[in-house]
């Protein structure tokens, strides 16, 4: 059979990771998170004290930055420079710098084109915010995700108490609103539907039914 590529973005904690992983495992796909890779770079910069709006410094520091993604029974590590910071990269300290050093072009460039090799021999679940536009314009599936501000709030809210991370609702409703409008409003390839992605409002589906949904256009694209 043959391998396609599925394209996943939508704004912030609209479930994509969620849905990406199920429907890369229900296809024994690779599964990309483009986000973590985005995070583990800026983990780095801020350990590393380099200015988050010095563009040329932080170029350099990306030239010298290796960053993997090691598939695990339903989920992904991610390494930096050989070492795992899967949890580290979910830091709000993170979170609340990755969009202003994801905007600068020459670091978007070099992501993506690290995420065109990752994804050049197909059988892989992309997701992010540029996929469908950039990354993979070329991607057989195409998926938008979509859910209201309070919806994603409360469910990233939900999910951290989960995980047992401390969480403020209120807090997390500012930031993913900060966050989406810094991704939607930057010059270089910000968060858009492409033309010809399928958009689905997950605000009232499971999970289990969204993954659903794009397993059945998967299969009728492979
Ligand atoms: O997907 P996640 O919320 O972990 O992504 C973190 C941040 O990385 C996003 O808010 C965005 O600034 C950036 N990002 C991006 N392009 C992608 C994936 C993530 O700009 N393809």
């Amino acid at each position: 059979t043959k391998k396609i590529s599925i394209a996943i973005d939508g704004p912030a904690a609209a479930g994509k990771s969620t849905v990406a992983k199920i429907v890369a495992e229900k296809l024994s796909y690779i599964y990309i998170d483009t986000g973590a890779m985005y995070r583990a770079f800026t983990y780095k910069a801020l350990m590393e004290g380099t200015d988050i709006h010095d563009e040329e410094a932080l170029f350099r520091l990306l030239k010298g930055t290796n960053i993997e993604l090691k598939q695990e029974s339903g989920s992904q590590a991610v390494f930096l420079d050989g070492k795992e910071v899967t949890k580290e990269i979910r830091d709000s300290n993170v979170t609340n710098s990755v969009s202003i050093i994801a905007a600068h072009g020459s670091i978007r460039e070099e992501m993506v084109y690290r995420q065109q090799q990752l994804g050049k021999k197909g059988g892989v679940v992309m997701d992010g915010r540029d996929i469908g536009t950039k990354v993979l314009p070329h991607a057989e599936l195409k998926i938008f995700l979509l859910a209201s501000v309070d919806i994603r709030a409360e469910r990233r809210h939900k999910e951290n108490l989960e995980k047992g991370f401390p969480s403020d609702l209120a807090q997390l409703k500012e930031e993913i609103i900060l966050r989406d409008k810094k991704d939607s409003e930057r010059e270089v390839s910000p968060l858009r539907k492409a033309d010809d992605a399928v958009e689905i409002d997950t605000s009232s589906l499971s999970i289990a039914e969204v993954a659903a949904r794009i397993i059945a256009l998967a299969k009728e694209r492979i």
